[in-house]
């Protein structure tokens, strides 16, 4: 993987809805379409990265937004497992794109008839009527676009209302890692390297900043689990499981920033994807 300071790009990035407006510098646009065309993950995945271009209009995010014209759609098929390693893929994408300067934003509620139209990608077994946000509730068939992100420069200047109160509720509050730790296990006696990594991952974004990923520990400190309470809903984001992967992405950076390479496992158990990194 290209040499990335991805510590860095975990702590500068935020999720950004006020851009300049300007298209991707050609150079920059090259770098992220390579970096997706050589990416490597340690598991296997069928997640396919799509750079697309939108006219600036406020339909495709239905939002305040005058959206800039550069955009990547994260497409996978609709089963737990794999929404969950397209959350990993993407940040992965948002995190490069971050350290090459872009502001991005994770969108799982887009508007579906405006993606089809800029980026058309639904088969016949879509036909019918459409979820008018996003790819729809369960696991529709075949590969959509789970989630979406502009990618632009950001415009510092003169923020929008909704930029303002977003970043002041949102963006830079996270849970503190003691509060997601399961099983009993205390902060205090973590291994370095663990506790980087999971603090790492506690600074993963979520669907309304939910943070709803918990992290298991075991007694040796051999291996580690992320994924959320069992039984868990959220009340608008259909699709926490997307999040969790892209949870699981930083413990990943983490780990491999501390020069520790784990193996990493993900299964599906009662609705749950579950990440498990051996170290
Ligand atoms: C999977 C996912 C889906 C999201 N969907 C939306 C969305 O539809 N609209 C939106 O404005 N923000 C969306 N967000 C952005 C979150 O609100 C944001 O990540 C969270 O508030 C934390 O702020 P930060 O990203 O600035 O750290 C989404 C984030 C994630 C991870």
């Amino acid at each position: 993987m290209q040499s990335v300071d991805w510590e860095r790009a975990i702590n500068e990035r935020r999720s950004v809805r006020s851009y300049e407006p300007r298209a991707v510098e050609p150079d920059t646009m090259s770098r992220l379409q390579q970096f997706a065309s050589e990416l490597h993950v340690p598991f296997d995945h069928d997640v396919a990265i799509r750079f697309f271009k939108a006219d600036p209009s406020k339909r495709l995010y239905g939002t305040p937004l005058t959206p800039p014209s550069d955009h990547a759609a994260f497409m996978a098929h609709t089963d737990i497992v794999s929404i969950s390693k397209a959350g990993f893929v993407g940040e992965l994408l948002i995190l490069y794109a971050t350290s090459l300067g872009l502001a991005t934003c994770w969108y799982g509620h887009f508007s579906l008839d405006e993606l089809e139209r800029v980026m058309p990608h639904l088969d016949a077994s879509s036909d019918g009527e459409r979820p008018k946000w996003g790819y729809g509730r369960g696991e529709p068939p075949g590969v959509h676009a789970i989630c979406i992100t502009p990618l632009a420069y950001w415009r510092k200047e003169g923020l929008r209302a909704f930029d303002r109160i977003t970043g002041a509720m949102m963006s830079y509050r996270r849970k503190p890692l003691a509060e997601l730790l399961q099983d009993g296990i205390h902060e205090d006696d973590l291994s370095p390297d663990i506790r980087c990594a999971l603090d790492l991952a506690r600074k993963a974004p979520s669907a309304a900043n939910s943070q709803f990923w918990r992290f298991g520990v075991s007694d040796d400190q051999r291996t580690i689990e992320v994924a959320m309470p069992e039984g868990y809903r959220h009340f608008k984001w259909e699709h926490p499981n997307v999040d969790i992967g892209i949870c699981a992405s930083h413990v990943w950076l983490g780990l491999q920033s501390r020069g520790i390479n784990p193996g990493v496992h993900v299964a599906r158990d009662n609705g749950r994807a579950i990440w498990t990194f051996s170290v």
